[in-house]
């Protein structure tokens, strides 16, 4: 198919992608076709800056040689392992090297191939855990208003983003919401740290209203994605974690995005030195080369479900791709390249160099907030002429980020933020690059807005 036959209207027509309205997609469609290091290029050669990992994925970089022999190699092999019956070498390695990076005794590792597979596990693990314990009515989930935890229904239910959901409803019954730490814009109007993080505690008066022994888990991202890079004060995570264990719920941290680097540590519950009890991995764990995710859990937890077949205690689930040995062989390369490579050092220290580059903006008087950890960055933008945020309605942020993609830099952006998560094999350079084009795109928007 040529160039113009490819992005023709009548061609991509017959497409439907992620929460896109394909009617505008179609009027200036993007058409990537290949990658290397930091860059993207479309199929007319124009190179783009990836400042987003793809969407929270590529932590190794574009056309990482050992990722891909690693693949071929496998491919050469065995393509497919019957998942019923048997596993194979390269995904017993991989369970063995996670064990070694996961944090305290979340040893016990079932692989999967997306996130929203991810999540969906890690929430039925805990209520087969607990109806295995005696504790067959706890069945009800906790997450987070403003969180993402997938697109399939019981990771939809969880899910907290109104925009992503309502659409569907009503989704599953048993799933309730609390309020995330967003300080910014705090909803019960408090200032931290005189509010000796209320957005906790309160998670303990829904426990005590609903009855504890109803309650199988709570699930929450470390650092939420959705709601603009929400990044919870040192004592938030703690505070749930202690919650949690004294009420006997399990807790659940979706690294799907944090994971494998991401905020300056393997995970962010090293980050925020947090244990959850299930911890879900996707994204960086292949870094985009296939699909691939899972779950690690607690030893603890991992005894209730190991018996004899008669004692039918086994986990009841799973996926025709868990455990793929290609995909194993790409996350086993992966891990090997965070780790020799101490691509988390790299994130904590490019990281720090993307926010000094962010600080300077202040002076143009639209940084609300600069929020995250490692290379995992968000800012929230306000009015200078107001001092709060923008009008919805100017979204603002979603303007500087469509501007800055014409110019040749991927992020994540919304109507007050936009995010930056770039491979975190970035230089200096390219972040100098990306700071250019994004200031330039800021600076334009703001012409534009302002007059
Ligand atoms: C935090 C989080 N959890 C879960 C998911 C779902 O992952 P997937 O799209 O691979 O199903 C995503 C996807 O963006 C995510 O960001």
């Amino acid at each position: 198919m040529n160039i113009d036959q490819m992005t023709s209207p009548e061609t991509l027509r017959h497409m439907v992608l992620d929460l896109r309205q394909m009617q505008t997609f179609i009027e200036d469609p993007l058409v990537i076709e290949k990658s290397d290091g930091v860059w993207y290029e479309d199929v007319h050669g124009r190179r783009i800056l990836d400042g987003l990992s793809g969407i929270f994925v590529v932590t190794v970089g574009h056309n990482n040689r050992r990722v891909i022999e690693a693949m071929k190699k496998q491919l050469d092999t065995m393509a497919f392992a019957p998942p019923l019956h048997a596993t194979n070498p390269r995904a017993i390695e991989l369970v063995e090297k996670l064990t070694t990076v996961t944090p305290e005794d979340l040893n016990i590792i079932k692989l999967l191939s997306g996130g929203s597979e991810a999540t969906e596990a890690a929430m039925k693990l805990a209520r087969q855990y607990h109806k295995q314990t005696g504790n067959p009515n706890k069945y009800k989930v906790i997450a987070r208003y403003q969180g993402y935890h997938g697109a399939t229904m019981g990771a939809l239910s969880a899910t907290g983003t109104r925009r992503r959901k309502t659409m569907f409803e009503p989704v599953l019954p048993g799933f309730m919401h609390v309020h995330p730490p967003l300080c910014y814009h705090c909803p019960y109007e408090k200032s931290y740290p005189d509010c000796d993080v209320f957005c906790a505690r309160t998670i303990e008066h829904l426990i005590e209203s609903e009855g504890a022994e109803t309650i199988a888990a709570l699930i929450l991202e470390p650092i939420g994605n959705t709601g603009g890079v929400i990044t919870p004060p040192p004592e938030y995570l703690p505070k749930v974690r202690d919650i949690c264990s004294r009420h006997n719920i399990l807790l659940i941290f979706d690294e799907i995005i944090t994971g494998f680097g991401r905020t300056g540590q393997m995970f962010a519950a090293h980050t925020f030195e947090t244990t959850p009890d299930i911890m879900c991995m996707g994204k960086g764990m292949s870094s985009g080369y296939i699909p691939l995710a899972g779950i690690a859990f607690r030893e603890s937890i991992g005894e209730a479900f190991f018996g004899r077949d008669e004692d039918e205690v086994e986990f009841s689930h799973g996926h025709t791709y868990g455990g793929n040995p290609v995909a194993a062989a790409a996350g086993l390369a992966c891990l090997s390249e965070i780790l020799e490579r101490d691509l988390c050092g790299r994130a904590r220290e490019m990281g720090a160099y993307l926010r000094e580059h962010l600080e300077t903006l202040k002076g143009l008087g639209i940084v609300g907030e600069i929020r995250g950890k490692g290379l995992l960055v968000g800012i929230e933008f306000k009015d200078p002429e107001t001092g709060t945020s923008f009008d919805p309605d100017v979204k603002f942020g979603t303007q500087v980020g469509k501007t800055a993609l014409k110019k040749g830099l991927l992020t994540r952006f919304d109507p007050h933020w936009i995010a930056f998560a770039p491979p975190l094999i970035i230089t200096k350079e390219e972040i100098d690059l990306m700071m250019a084009i994004f200031l330039d795109s800021v600076t334009e928007v703001l012409k534009n807005v302002k007059g």
